[in-house]
């Protein structure tokens, strides 16, 4: 084994070439955040053909000026054959990330899991709650006054809100990036199915379907699918606490007004997509 420039570990091998070396990705999971990213990548760890950077970089939202190389630094380093991967949950909703994603490979392969946006807003207010003690609650922060009914209003503007206006957001990455470039996972059905999510996440990748129900477990406790042998691991392994966190009671109400404002931006996401995913 040798050393060479810190970028490069070399195996000494006969008849093939097994030099890691750090690349630029291939593929981005670019959203959404509380769609369940965190499964998806540890999924796709599974897979021997694909290395994935271990935290979230924000390289295309936040850390834009510290160039490539800086992004490439972040990257595991990988053989030749091997997918070389990063989650980002930000990227999708992010003004700036489209362009630049685009600027630094016109071939990258996206992927978005998208849920509910309801359940994922709820999500999203469950995760804001843990770290901020006291907040508002969820429904007076998603309603405003305004000319609906009661008097009130859906705040489109709030994050939790906006984030799941999917259509939006994927637009912006189709003004750069045709729809056979971007896979989309059905965030219900990775947790319902995930070697079948699995598998057609794979297909995409143009990766040999490995991953497979031979991986996973439903975990009762926990209530998600587990990984029987997760990588590195002999052990069975379930997502942390943050992953599969209680979500407030909504009161049926207030669901029925988001559903309302969700269904047209629903119905174009679909249409979008080429997929119904029965959220209303
Ligand atoms: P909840 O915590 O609201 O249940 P992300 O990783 O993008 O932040 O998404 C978090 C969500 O992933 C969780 O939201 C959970 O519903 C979902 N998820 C999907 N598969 C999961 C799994 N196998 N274990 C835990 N959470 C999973």
């Amino acid at each position: 084994m040798r050393w060479d420039d810190g970028q490069r570990v070399t195996f000494d091998a006969t008849d093939q070439d097994w030099t890691a070396t750090r690349r630029l990705p291939q593929a981005l999971i670019i959203g959404v955040k509380k769609g369940g990213t965190r499964a998806l990548l540890e999924f796709l760890r599974l897979h021997p053909d694909v290395r994935a950077a271990g935290s979230e970089p924000h390289f295309f939202d936040r850390h834009y000026s510290r160039g490539l190389d800086w992004y490439m630094s972040l990257m595991p380093k990988a053989l030749e054959g091997q997918i070389v991967m990063e989650k980002t949950p930000r990227y999708f909703v992010s003004a700036d990330s489209p362009a630049r994603v685009h600027a630094m490979s016109h071939e990258v392969k996206l992927i978005v899991v998208v849920r509910d946006p309801i359940t994922r807003a709820i999500s999203d207010y469950a995760q804001i709650a843990s770290k901020t003690p006291g907040v508002a609650s969820f429904e007076s922060l998603c309603l405003q006054n305004g000319s609906g009914v009661g008097g009130m209003e859906v705040n489109s503007q709030w994050s939790p809100l906006w984030i799941g206006l999917y259509a939006r957001h994927l637009e912006r990455w189709l003004a750069y990036f045709p729809l056979a470039q971007v896979h989309v996972v059905h965030g219900e059905r990775l947790v319902s199915d995930p070697a079948g999510e699995m598998a057609r996440v794979q297909d995409f990748l143009g990766l040999e379907r490995i991953v497979t129900d031979k991986h996973f477990y439903f975990n009762q406790t926990k209530g998600f699918p587990c990984l029987k042998k997760p990588e590195g691991s002999s052990q069975p392994h379930c997502l942390g606490l943050t992953k599969g966190r209680a979500h407030p009671q909504v009161r049926e109400e207030v669901i029925r007004s988001l559903r309302d404002f969700y269904r047209p931006h629903n119905l174009r996401f679909y249409k979008l997509v080429g997929q119904d995913f029965g959220w209303q």
